[in-house]
């Protein structure tokens, strides 16, 4: 008797099969269509045995899928949706298994991601579901992505740059009372780092204060900060450099101290610990950035985590067109007093869904990206223990070129959860950084600069006249600014000058890593000779 996928078959113990796929000799994956049919179930192997083959299925009850399907249709509509969603489930699992095979890499990205089955299987769930916008799987990664972080409230959003603008408007909120941030107030930042840390600073009329960074550490230069503070000092804003943390208790201590806000950007750190704890839960809010680059991915998409309920309402209100209401996409009248209150001076009883109590934005994702990123956060852990192998393995084979590198070290009671491999070049070598980078690149070995390098020189501030501050000078115009003011911040100009940083991320193997180096000897083979 020919087995044949597509067909149902009925076991002699009533149970039917759909029959999904001819595995190798006698082995086929199936649907069990009946009792099993519970919670959780999955396309399963079975094995039938040539002996087996005619006891086992009777061949009267070889009927047409479609037959089959229909009559579990009419008994039970889940029943069917959940067949008819694993049929499509496994289609495309067997298209991205028989196309997507793995070529020979040309070429070691600095970063990059690593998706596969599963989550193609939860996107494909998010496009049957039809819901579109942010739906049960945002409110399931919300959730999990909050447990895994050990904070009270997380919200995506859809990108790490639009949490870093959310963080900080949510800081000038009307809510917060005498705590709001003032037109004209003061935000401690680096110019060593990514644009959007800085950006939302002045997109919200606020005035960033750069002080430099370690070289061993790439964050911030605790010791600078103290002297920068003004009278109109109210905030720090910065990152953890690389997946470094920066020295959590001494910058939380002069928050505390000079009553800032702290706003941690975990763009690039998700997974990095500081005393045990997670980073992204020390600061008043933090943000995170799910780009393809980075720790897990969900093609665009952030989100923002605080365990600061009030700061959480505000933040959702901001993110969600400002809206007061708080209800869920698809739900109405959460508060129970829908058309029973009074706001500003709309007429009593106004619809809550379409009262405003900010200038929001629409920064919110839909279900296909969570979907993605659901899937991604359970093998997180994962992730960030092969990227902290990587790094290990990686300085330990570099450390041979220690005459011509400074190296990377993680912050005191830090567990840093590696974005990249820095190196600086020493100053007084005979080789250039683009010598050293050009050389890489096209020898298939990916590089990056530490973003912005001094952010500062950028065409964004040397075109425009934002006012800004450096470490401890006056107000200056962004425009104005000379090579004395760059020289205030000299680390974060040897950085810009003479760091650059090669891929330690998830999908890199101790193969890639042995090329890499390969590739740095034959560098300093040449110029050595
Ligand atoms: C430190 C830091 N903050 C913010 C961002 C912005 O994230 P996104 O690209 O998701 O907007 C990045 C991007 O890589 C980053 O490195």
């Amino acid at each position: 008797m020919q087995i044949c996928p597509g067909h149902i078959y009925q076991l002699d113990n009533s149970e039917f099969v759909l029959i999904i796929d001819f595995l190798e000799k006698d082995k086929y994956s199936f649907i069990p269509l009946t009792e099993n049919l519970t919670g959780g179930n999955k396309i399963t192997e079975i094995k039938f045995s040539q002996k087996l083959l005619y006891p086992v299925i009777r061949e009267a009850s070889v009927i047409s899928a479609e037959r089959i399907l229909q009559e579990i249709k009419e008994l039970e509509k889940e029943k069917y949706d959940k067949i008819l969603r694993e049929l499509v489930k496994h289609s495309a699992q067997l298209y991205l298994r028989n196309t997507k095979s793995v070529a020979a890499r040309k070429y070691i990205p600095a970063s990059g991601k690593v998706i596969g089955e599963a989550e193609l299987d939860n996107m494909i769930e998010a496009s049957l579901d039809m819901w579109l916008t942010a739906g049960r799987f945002n409110f399931q990664f919300e959730k999990e992505f909050a447990k895994f972080l050990g904070v009270r409230h997380a919200l995506t959003v859809n990108s790490g740059s639009s949490a870093n603008l959310l963080a900080i408007t949510a800081l000038t909120s009307h809510k917060l009372g005498n705590k709001k941030l003032n037109y004209g107030d003061e935000v401690i930042t680096v110019a060593a780092g990514f644009p959007t840390t800085i950006a939302p600073i002045i997109q919200n009329g606020l005035i960033p204060v750069f002080v430099d960074v370690d070289l061993q550490t790439f964050n911030i230069c605790v010791s600078q900060i103290e002297e920068a503070i003004s009278e109109k000092t109210k905030a720090i804003f910065i990152a953890h450099t690389l997946g470094n943390t920066f020295n959590i208790d001494a910058v939380s201590d002069i928050c505390k101290k000079n009553n800032l806000w702290l706003i941690e950007d975990n763009c690039d750190a998700l997974g990095a610990k500081y005393k045990n704890k997670h980073t992204g839960t020390y600061g008043h809010i933090a943000t995170f950035s799910f780009y393809p680059a980075h720790h897990i991915t969900m093609g665009e998409g952030g989100a923002v985590a605080t365990n600061d309920t009030s700061l959480f309402e505000i933040l959702m209100s901001l993110r969600d067109w400002g809206r007061d209401c708080y209800c869920s996409s698809g739900k109405d009248d959460t508060c129970g007093k829908r058309f029973e209150q009074q706001h500003g001076k709309l007429p009593f009883g106004y619809d809550h869904k379409y009262v405003y109590s900010h200038l929001g934005y629409n920064l919110k994702i839909t279900d296909w990206q969570a979907a993605i990123a659901l899937s991604q956060i359970k093998k997180l852990p994962e992730f960030v223990k092969t990227r902290q192998q990587n790094f290990e393995l990686l300085k330990k084979e570099l450390l041979k070129f220690v005459d011509y590198f400074i190296f990377p070290e993680a912050t005191e009671n830090a567990a840093p959860s590696w974005f990249g491999f820095w190196l600086i070049i020493k100053e007084d070598v005979q080789f250039s950084k683009k010598e050293l980078v050009d050389f890489l690149e096209t020898n298939g070995i990916g590089t990056r600069n530490l973003f912005a390098g001094n952010m500062l020189r950028q065409p964004v501030f040397t075109d425009n006249s934002y006012k800004i501050r450096v470490r401890s000078s006056g107000i200056k115009q962004s425009s104005e600014l000379t090579d004395d003011d760059f020289m205030l911040l000299p680390s974060t100009e040897a950085i810009m000058n003479r760091a650059f940083w090669i891929g330690l991320w998830h999908g890199i193997t101790s193969d890639d890593i042995k090329e890499i180096v390969e590739k740095f000897e034959c560098f300093f083979s040449g110029v050595n000779q």
